[in-house]
């Protein structure tokens, strides 16, 4: 299968969670077989050559999990707050819709280590960059961003500066 026609597995749903948005459902692309292992492969070389991969919940731990395996390092979980024991940094975020705040558990990076950020949509890019913020104020070196669709009108990859950011697909 190729990497477009694994992303066509992606559908629409306007008016979700709001009227006026137009929601980008990754389930179908996850629920297929080959689909899915297409875009892992494509996010696995994506990456590149790093230490560690840095994902958020949930749907980011689905992705970044099988990049994970498939280039046989580890993957660190970050949280939505209060769901860890024990934790290294904290940072509150804006949505798309919405605030959030995510949760770095502690001893979760090493000093200098080459991280990089896994998750399904770049959207606002808020996600993402407080991901990286909390992975750099750890004393992780963050070398780049990979997602499976960029929601290009939101401008989220302003928020990220000179960090590489891999797209599969631009919306
Ligand atoms: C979604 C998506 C990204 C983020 C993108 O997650 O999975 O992580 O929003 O938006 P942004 O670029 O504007 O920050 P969400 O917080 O909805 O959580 P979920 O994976 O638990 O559904
Ligand atoms: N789809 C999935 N996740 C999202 C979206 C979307 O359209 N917008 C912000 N997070």
């Amino acid at each position: 299968m190729k990497l477009d026609d694994a992303l066509d597995q992606i559908a629409e749903l306007p008016d979700f969670p709001e009227p006026g948005v137009v929601f980008r459902d990754l389930t179908p692309l996850f629920g297929h077989p080959k689909a899915f292992s297409v875009v892992i492969d494509a996010l696995a070389d994506a990456v590149g050559e790093v230490d560690q991969l840095a994902a958020v919940e949930a749907r980011g731990f689905v992705l970044a999990a099988a990049v994970a395996y498939a280039k046989g390092i580890g993957v660190t979980l970050v949280r939505k707050a209060g769901k860890l024991p024990s934790v290294a940094g904290r940072v509150d975020y804006q949505l798309e819709y919405g605030t959030a705040t995510l949760e770095l558990p502690a001893d979760a990076v090493r000093t200098g280590q080459r991280v990089a950020i896994v998750d399904d949509v770049l959207a606002t890019g808020g996600t993402v960059a407080a991901t990286r913020e909390l992975l750099t104020e750890a004393g992780a070196d963050v070398r780049s961003v990979a997602v499976v669709l960029e929601l290009a009108a939101l401008g989220g990859r302003d928020k990220l500066g000179d960090l590489p950011l891999h797209v599969l697909r631009t919306v």
